[in-house]
């Protein structure tokens, strides 16, 4: 299974995702959290399902660079569109089938992203991925 599998998450979520999850105090709280538990920032960071970075923008912060694969590209242009995007390197990709040359110290999946896969089977992909 190669290709890509766009639910139209993006599309769906057109002008008003950061309404419903604002890049606010709270995410910011969660990026530093994450970055607390990140064993050594030097070895790398991957996001599961980026979105617009909502997470990752801020951890970039932190952590330096992250890596951030998500499905859909409209999720992906919003973030590039971010102040601070840079921080963060978007890969348009599935969860499921991801491979990479890369390591990666940490690797973290937030805001329920694991179970937008609707089958065990297919969440258990993600997790082997990771
Ligand atoms: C609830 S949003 C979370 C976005 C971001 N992590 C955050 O905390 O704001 C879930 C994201 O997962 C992405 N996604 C869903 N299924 C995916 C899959 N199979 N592979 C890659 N990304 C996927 C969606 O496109 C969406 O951007």
């Amino acid at each position: 299974m190669n290709e890509i599998a766009d639910i139209g998450y993006g599309r769906q979520f057109d002008g008003w995702y950061d309404r419903l999850f604002p890049k606010d105090g709270a995410a910011a709280g969660v990026a530093k959290k994450i970055a607390d538990l990140h064993p050594d920032h030097s070895t790398g960071t991957l996001e599961f399902g980026v979105g617009t970075g909502r997470i990752a923008v801020p951890l970039s912060g932190h952590v330096g660079r992250v890596t951030g694969v998500d499905s859909s590209e409209e999720m992906l242009a919003a973030l590039r569109a971010e102040p601070g995007a840079a921080g963060v390197e978007p890969v348009h990709g599935d969860i499921r089938t991801y491979t990479s040359d890369e390591r990666y110290g940490l690797v973290y999946c937030v805001c329920g992203t694991l179970s937008m896969l609707l089958t065990p089977e297919d969440q258990a992909l993600a997790v082997r991925r990771a």
